[in-house]
Order: C-alpha cells, then sequence, then structure tokens
C-alpha cells in the first residue's frame, strides 16, 4: 500500500533533527533579545538559590549555653547588661515586676531576634500592648494601665513562668535587694529542671492568641 502524502509519523532521525532545530530556533531567539537574555538569567539565579536552599546542610541548632543559675534581683539598670551581648550571652527580661532568665529563648530575645527590644529590658508595657517596643531604662510602675493591659500582663507572665527560669524581682527605685539562702537557691534550682526538661515537649503557645484576645479585649 502506498504511504499517505504528510505523513505524521517522522523516523527517528528526523525527530532528533526537528528537535535540536527548535532547539537552536530557541536559543537564538533568546540570544537575539535582551529583554529575553535578562529574564533567563534571573530564572538562572532563582533556580540556583532554590537548589541551594534545598542542598544547604540542616542550620546547625543554636547551642544553649548552659550558664550557672541566677537567683537574685535586679534592679532596671542592672538588667539593661543581660540583652544578650554580654561575654556570657546571658538574656534576662522582666514582666510584672519579675525577672526571667529567657536566654534558652535567645532566638527570640538574643540579638536579631524577633523580640531583641525586650533583651535586658521590662517588657511588662509592651506586652500589654502588645507592641514590640524597647522599654526606657527607668523603672516604670505601670500605674497608669488598665485592668485589661494589666491583665494580658498576668497572663504573659504565666507564659515566662512556665518557661522560663525565675531570677528575682525587679527592683523599686530604692529598694533592696533579697538575700536569697543556698537552701532557696538549691530548691528553686529543682523546680528549673523540671520545668526546663518540660519545656520543649509542651505545646508552644503562640502570641496569635494573645493577639486575638487583645483584639476582643
Ligand atoms: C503578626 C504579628 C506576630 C506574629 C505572626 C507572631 C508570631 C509568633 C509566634 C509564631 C510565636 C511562637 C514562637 C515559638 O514558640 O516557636 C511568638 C511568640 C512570641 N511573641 Fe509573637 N508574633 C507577632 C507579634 C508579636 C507582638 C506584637 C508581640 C509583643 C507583645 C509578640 C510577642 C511575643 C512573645 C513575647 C513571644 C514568646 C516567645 C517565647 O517563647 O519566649 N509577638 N510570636
Amino acid at each position: 500500500m502506498a504511504e499517505k502524502s504528510g505523513s505524521p509519523a517522522a523516523t527517528a532521525p528526523e525527530q532528533q533533527q526537528q528537535q535540536s532545530q527548535f532547539l537552536s530556533d530557541f536559543i537564538a531567539e533568546i540570544v537575539k533579545n535582551p529583554l529575553n537574555l535578562a529574564l533567563v538569567g534571573v530564572i538562572a539565579i532563582l533556580v540556583y538559590k532554590i537548589v541551594k536552599s534545598r542542598t544547604r546542610p540542616e542550620e546547625t541548632i543554636q547551642e544553649v549555653k548552659k550558664l550557672p543559675k541566677l537567683r537574685r534581683d535586679f534592679t532596671i539598670e542592672e538588667l539593661t547588661k543581660y540583652d544578650g551581648k554580654g561575654p556570657d550571652g546571658r538574656i534576662l527580661v522582666a514582666v510584672n515586676g519579675s525577672v526571667y532568665d529567657v536566654t534558652r529563648g535567645a532566638r527570640f530575645y538574643g540579638p536579631g531576634g524577633p523580640y531583641e527590644a525586650f533583651g535586658g529590658r521590662d517588657a511588662s508595657r509592651a506586652l500589654a500592648r502588645f507592641e514590640v517596643v524597647a522599654a526606657t531604662d527607668k523603672y516604670d510602675d505601670l500605674s497608669d494601665l488598665n485592668t485589661t493591659e494589666m491583665n494580658s500582663i498576668k497572663e504573659w507572665e504565666e507564659q515566662f513562668k512556665e518557661r522560663y527560669d525565675y531570677v528575682g524581682k525587679l527592683l523599686k527605685p530604692g529598694e533592696a535587694p533579697t538575700n536569697y539562702s543556698d537552701e532557696e537557691d538549691e530548691g528553686s534550682q529543682r523546680e528549673t529542671e523540671t520545668k526546663s526538661e518540660s519545656y520543649d515537649a509542651e505545646k508552644k503557645a503562640d502570641c496569635n492568641e494573645a493577639a486575638e484576645k487583645s483584639k476582643s479585649d
């Protein structure tokens, strides 16, 4: 039987030829137009970035520094030294008159963290208003805050209590620091260890919850 003219079935060498013709036309088209060249460049960079980000080794988990436990009261001035930029990297945050060691949360409160502004500060007012701003380095008695704001601070404090080690009181100007006995210190250390262990297993509440609450109040 005679083959139909213009048969669609091309032979393998013909197909290869067509493909290479298409490819060379395609490249010629790109090279001709500088805009196309630029687009190809952008695509190449993006592909490179995606591939690189996928092949990058697992980000090294920031090692939590094992610092000796602190048990003492702080004035607001003393607190400012503990913003994570010191030699030991310790970070303290005061909430509602209590100071917490948040060094384990350095990714939040340490340099470059989203809540860096709270490191070495009394975060109470900012937490009450749900804004990330550095508190002043003067003592803030929070006396102008309303009940809702004070309740919000207390809720935040509960979260800090659950997650971090309590260090001591934030001293009012002129207030004498407490002399914590060794016995008390050991007791709080034990309590801290149990808390630290449960920290990772605990369902991490995020602050969206707090945001929702502050909106509805
Ligand atoms: C759109 C805005 C915000 C988003 C999406 C957001 C998101 C988050 C998330 C996901 C966490 C939990 C992280 C984790 O446990 O792994 C968190 C924690 C936190 N957020 Fe926010 N946040 C926002 C705004 C704020 C604001 C305005 C404040 C200031 C009051 C704030 C204060 C905090 C604090 C103190 C923590 C606890 C960190 C810790 O575990 O010590 N956030 N946020």
